[in-house]
């Protein structure tokens, strides 16, 4: 049973530490989220879990981390400075600013159909670099990365030479990225401050592209569903080309149900990744030597040419990029609504429970002391905690009762609870209780760590995807 709506996880996040909003001493600002000490554990595991599987586990991908601020000029032959834009519409009723393509024809504050004719908005944040530029100063003027990929492009002949690198490898980059969204909202599905998990795969021009597009799919359902992501609440929709950004020949989103409180015609689905087949459009056009039909260089800027010289064949050419782009914010959440459950105990009380998989859960084992007041008991739980503490993450909880101690860790995702009691004292032995099951099992303390690797390393078994509804090509 995944979270009803985002809200629940909304107040889940503040009150247990994971998300809070950002400013909010302040009023908040916009949509902004800070994640707290929960929070950022739980998207460094994601990170660290992608970042594992792409970079570590394959031979064929690099990792890189670029300048958020990069020189005006890559925007300008990416593409971004002229079409990285979102239309822009404004009730003239009730002054609300909206985007055109999301609304339907009506104001989404009043419901009135008189709205101004949609105008482009570029969603690149402006900034001036230097003490002494002015404000309005065209050389000064930066903008702050809207994507990561574009510090992978410029780099793709660092990488390759450096790393001695042949066709087909990847560059995989995690970091932030900014857009002037007109509309954010919902949690931390869409702010204007977020993170990327971004990878360009390089293959030859005459790869089989487009089923290289699903081969991509395919391997990351896999890697959400092994974040315990249930297969149900992921689906493929295959963007029609009408929408398909300047640079994408073919473009499938996986989408995550964030709104399952919305009747199933009613948008329950909204994007989690995209992966888009980028054809050889950002090397070239970052490139320095092509032309056009009049002989001019398309780009006399660059002064590198980012071409590929196949010892093979003995022929040079653009590289065409396969790049499967993910967001962490999104995967966080997702991840929050898929892993809530609720469970209710012998007295009838309802009690909630992240089911985290060991390898995403903030916090792996919470080492409670059964009387507090006990210092022979404080003193050996603290000790057990201490001697876990470099092999997996732990924590010492002795603020409640024991019953209030287990609900904090099954809302919190902790996978397993070590309980210190009287008898330990006696025969250097703790209990072991399952966050999902809520069973107990009599532990040694001399083999409690084996013991502790051992459980959280078993996973549970993944659920294949939903059908895919529209995956015509
Ligand atoms: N380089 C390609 C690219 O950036 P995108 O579909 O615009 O593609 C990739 O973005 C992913 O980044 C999205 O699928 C989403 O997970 C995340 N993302 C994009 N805009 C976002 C926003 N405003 N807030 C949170 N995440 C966002």
């Amino acid at each position: 049973m995944p979270a009803p709506n985002i809200d629940t996880i909304v107040s889940l996040a503040k009150r247990r530490g994971f998300v809070f909003p950002s400013s909010e001493i302040y009023g908040g600002l916009g949509s902004a989220w800070d994640y707290g000490p929960l929070g950022v554990e739980l998207s460094n595991n994601i990170k660290q879990s992608w970042w594992r599987w792409l970079v570590y586990e394959r031979d064929d991908i690099e990792g890189i981390d670029s300048s958020i601020i990069l020189n005006r000029l890559v925007w300008k032959y990416s593409g971004h400075e002229a079409t990285f834009h979102d239309p822009l519409v404004d009730c003239r009723e009730c002054k609300t600013r909206m985007r055109a393509d999301k609304i339907e024809g009506k104001c989404t504050n009043c419901g009135s159909t008189n709205l101004t004719e949609p105008r482009n908005f570029n969603m690149m944040f402006r900034t001036i670099l230097g003490a002494a530029a002015e404000e309005d100063d065209p050389a000064a003027l930066a903008y702050l990365r809207p994507e990561t990929a574009q510090g992978i492009f410029i780099n793709f002949l660092n990488v390759q030479t450096a790393m001695r690198r042949k066709l087909p490898f990847g560059i995989a980059q995690i970091g932030k990225s900014f857009r002037n969204e007109i509309t954010p909202g919902n949690f931390i599905l869409r702010t204007r401050e977020f993170e990327q998990m971004e990878m360009e795969y390089f293959v030859k021009p005459d790869a089989e592209h487009l089923q290289m597009v699903d081969e991509w799919v395919e391997l990351y359902l896999e890697w959400f569903r092994s974040l315990g992501i249930s297969g149900e609440n992921l689906q493929l929709h295959e963007v029609p080309a009408d929408e398909l950004a300047h640079y994408s020949k073919r473009t499938v989103d996986i989408m995550y149900r964030y709104f399952p409180e919305r009747a199933e015609q009613e948008r329950q689905w909204e994007e989690l990744m995209g992966i888009a087949y980028r054809t050889d459009f950002d090397l070239r056009s970052h490139s320095s030597k092509p032309a056009d039909e009049e002989g001019k260089r398309v780009n006399p800027d660059s002064t590198e040419d980012l071409s590929y010289f196949d010892e093979a064949t003995k022929q040079r050419f653009y590289p065409h990029v396969i790049e499967p782009a993910a967001g962490v914010n999104r995967t966080v959440l997702a991840v929050l609504m898929d892993a809530y459950s609720e469970k209710t105990n012998d007295k009838g009380e309802t009690r909630v429970i992240l089911k985290l998989t060991p390898q995403l859960a903030p916090i792996k084992a919470a080492i409670l002391p059964l009387a507090k007041n006990k210092p022979e008991i404080v003193g050996m739980a603290k000790a057990i905690k201490r001697s876990l503490q470099p092999v997996l993450r732990a924590v010492y909880d002795d603020t409640g009762g024991i019953g209030k101690l287990y609900a904090r860790q099954d809302e919190i995702g902790t996978p397993l609870c070590v309980t210190v009691d009287h008898q330990s004292l006696e025969d250097e032995a703790v209990t072991v209780r399952d966050r999902d099951t809520w069973e107990q099992e009599r532990v040694k303390v001399a083999e409690l760590a084996e013991y502790l690797h051992k459980r959280l390393k078993a996973t549970s078994p993944v659920q294949p995807v939903a059908p895919a509804t529209n995956l015509d090509v």
